[in-house]
Order: structure tokens, then C-alpha cells, then sequence
């Protein structure tokens, strides 16, 4: 399938963007309208990456941050679900890690879901250790790959 890799830059790709984190990652679990949305989503140093499907549907989301020396972490990675399986994911998740390299970073991180940690094994991420638990429910590991 053939998507558009993009970055949302009018008010209404932002709002298309923030919904789909919604939708995936705040909704199913009962948290408010907003609860998807970052301190640092607006800082300069954040690129927000989209894949939009024919018609302007936004398929998938995420986005990488500065983390600290020569590191990036990868954040708010989101695809519709019937979008998933499809390597969307892996898509977006390259992607943001070409731009880390861009930037000469050497390491990424990021906090993964439980249910989502064969899919960054998949894509090179080793588990450092388990961290925090989110909505008292959902697990979630650190994780790391060299760049
Ligand atoms: C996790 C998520 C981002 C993965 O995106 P995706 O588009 O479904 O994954 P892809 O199709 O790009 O998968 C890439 C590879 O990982 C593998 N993979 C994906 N999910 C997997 C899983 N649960 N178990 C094992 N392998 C998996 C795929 O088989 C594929 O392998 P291949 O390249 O050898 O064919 C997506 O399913 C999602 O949004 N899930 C719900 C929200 C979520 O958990 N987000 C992550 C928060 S940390």
C-alpha cells in the first residue's frame, strides 16, 4: 500500500495527528480529550512523523525527541488499527531513526508497551529493563538500539 510520509504542519494535519494518538493510545483506556498530547510536542526539537493513506486519512504517527547526549527516543508511535500488520509501523519507526542519524545521534530509546516489544525486537530494540505501568495497567520496558 502506498502512503504519504509526512509532517503535520497545518492546524488541521495537527489535529488529524493528535486524534490518532488519541484514538490508539489514550481512548481505549477512558483518558480525556487532550490527554495525548506532550509538554514538548511544541518544541522545535520534536519531529512529529505521519502516514497518510488516500482521501487524507492519517494512518499512523509518531515522534522523536532529544533524550540526552547522542541519544533520541521515539515517542507516541501510533497506527490505526486496521492499518496494523501492514509494516506502517516499521515505516515510521525507520524513518524517525534516519533523522536521529541525521542529526548524529548513536542511540535510541524509547518506553515500550508490553504488547508492543516484539515489534521494536523485531526492528533491532533490546529491552534494558521493565519501567513504568500506565493507567495502572499496561506495562511497559525500556528499550534501546544503536543507531
Ligand atoms: C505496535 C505498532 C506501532 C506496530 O506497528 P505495525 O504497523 O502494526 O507493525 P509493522 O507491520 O510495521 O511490523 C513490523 C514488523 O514487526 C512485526 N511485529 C509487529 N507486531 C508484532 C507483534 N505483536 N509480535 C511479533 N512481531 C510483530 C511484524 O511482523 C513485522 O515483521 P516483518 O517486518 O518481519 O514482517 C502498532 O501495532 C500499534 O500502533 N499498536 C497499538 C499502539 C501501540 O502499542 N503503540 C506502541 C506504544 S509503545
Amino acid at each position: 500500500m502506498t502512503l504519504l510520509l509526512t509532517t503535520p504542519a497545518t492546524p488541521a494535519e495537527f489535529e488529524a495527528y493528535y486524534r490518532l494518538r488519541y484514538e490508539v493510545l489514550r481512548q481505549p483506556w477512558g483518558q480525556p480529550a487532550g490527554s495525548e498530547r506532550a509538554d514538548d510536542d511544541d518544541e522545535p526539537t520534536t519531529l512529529h512523523a505521519m502516514l497518510v493513506a488516500p482521501a487524507g486519512r492519517v494512518a499512523g504517527v509518531a515522534r522523536l525527541s532529544p533524550a540526552g547526549a547522542n541519544q533520541a527516543q521515539v515517542r507516541y508511535m501510533a497506527v490505526a488499527p486496521d492499518f496494523q500488520g501492514l509494516g506502517l509501523g516499521r515505516q515510521l519507526l525507520e524513518h524517525l531513526e534516519a533523522q536521529a542519524r541525521q542529526q548524529g545521534l548513536t542511540e535510541c530509546v524509547l518506553h515500550a508497551r508490553e504488547a508492543a516489544v516484539p515489534f521494536y525486537a523485531r526492528l533491532g530494540y533490546l529491552v534494558v529493563a521493565p519501567s513504568h505501568t500506565l493507567f495502572g495497567s499496561i506495562p511497559h520496558f525500556l528499550m534501546r538500539k544503536l543507531l
